[in-house]
């Protein structure tokens, strides 16, 4: 480990399986430590957005890797609007609402699942996180992107709780989705998540694991804050 790189770059990544509380949590640090936070999950997002709105297959990665290629691709972040914290573009155009959509939602596991599209990516990834002051949010930021990153945590959550909450999002959002429908898509996304071949979703080395399932935004949020000032 390359201490002096941890104190020279300070990176925090937070991965964890869906509705762990890795999004609320990672933009609230962001926003208090006046770091970038960087949502590498809407980046899988976009590129299957592209695909999509091209008509290719989720599964042919040459196709999609040779029009992503030539696109561009960006992140801005907003702190100031919780829903919007991070406007993407895609090629100019504003995609911060479409990248959401139950059709890029079903896609994103297939695309994230393409070897050639997670290197791509994880380029960017870090590139982007390149001058430190970032928080990183994913799957794979603690163990594949980011692995000398200041601190790394790993959320989790029950998966009672993990499906209340995301009820309780769709909810704010005005989405009417059955609880039923919503166990199908976290047990889904978890099977699809953990058993991946590149880069699937592990507990990182020396991360700090933080089971959230009894804890208020604030408690966690200050844990990882006594943790990261702990180590810098
Ligand atoms: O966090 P999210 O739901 O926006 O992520 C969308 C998809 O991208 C999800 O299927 C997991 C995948 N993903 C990934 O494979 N690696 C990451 N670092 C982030 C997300």
């Amino acid at each position: 480990m390359n201490l002096k790189k941890q104190f020279t770059e300070k990176i925090i990544t937070i991965d964890g399986p869906a509705g762990s509380g890795k999004s609320t949590i990672a933009k609230l640090l962001a926003r208090e430590l006046g770091f970038n936070y960087i949502d590498t999950g809407a980046m899988y997002r976009i590129i299957t957005l592209l695909a999509l709105e091209n008509n290719i297959d989720p599964e042919d990665e040459t196709k999609i890797l040779a029009l992503a290629q030539q696109s561009s691709l960006e992140l801005e972040n907003s702190p100031a609007d919780e829903s919007r914290y991070t406007i993407v573009r895609l090629n100019g155009k504003d995609v911060t609402n479409e990248i959401r959509s139950k059709e890029v939602g079903a896609a994103v596991s297939i695309v994230s699942r393409l070897s050639g599209i997670r290197k791509y990516l994880v380029k960017l990834q870090r590139e982007l996180s390149k001058h430190g002051n970032a928080v990183l949010e994913g799957r794979d930021t603690g163990s594949v992107v980011c692995p000398d990153a200041t601190l790394k945590v790993f959320l989790t959550a029950s998966f009672q709780e993990r499906i209340k909450r995301r009820d309780l999002q769709n909810k704010q959002k005005g989405h009417l989705i059955e609880k039923q429908a919503i166990k199908k898509e976290i047990s889904s996304r978890d099977r699809i998540d953990s058993s991946r071949k590149d880069s699937p979703l592990i507990i990182p080395e020396n991360a700090v694991v933080i089971d959230t399932t009894n804890m208020s935004i604030k408690e966690v949020a200050d844990k990882i804050k006594r943790f990261y000032y702990e180590r810098i």
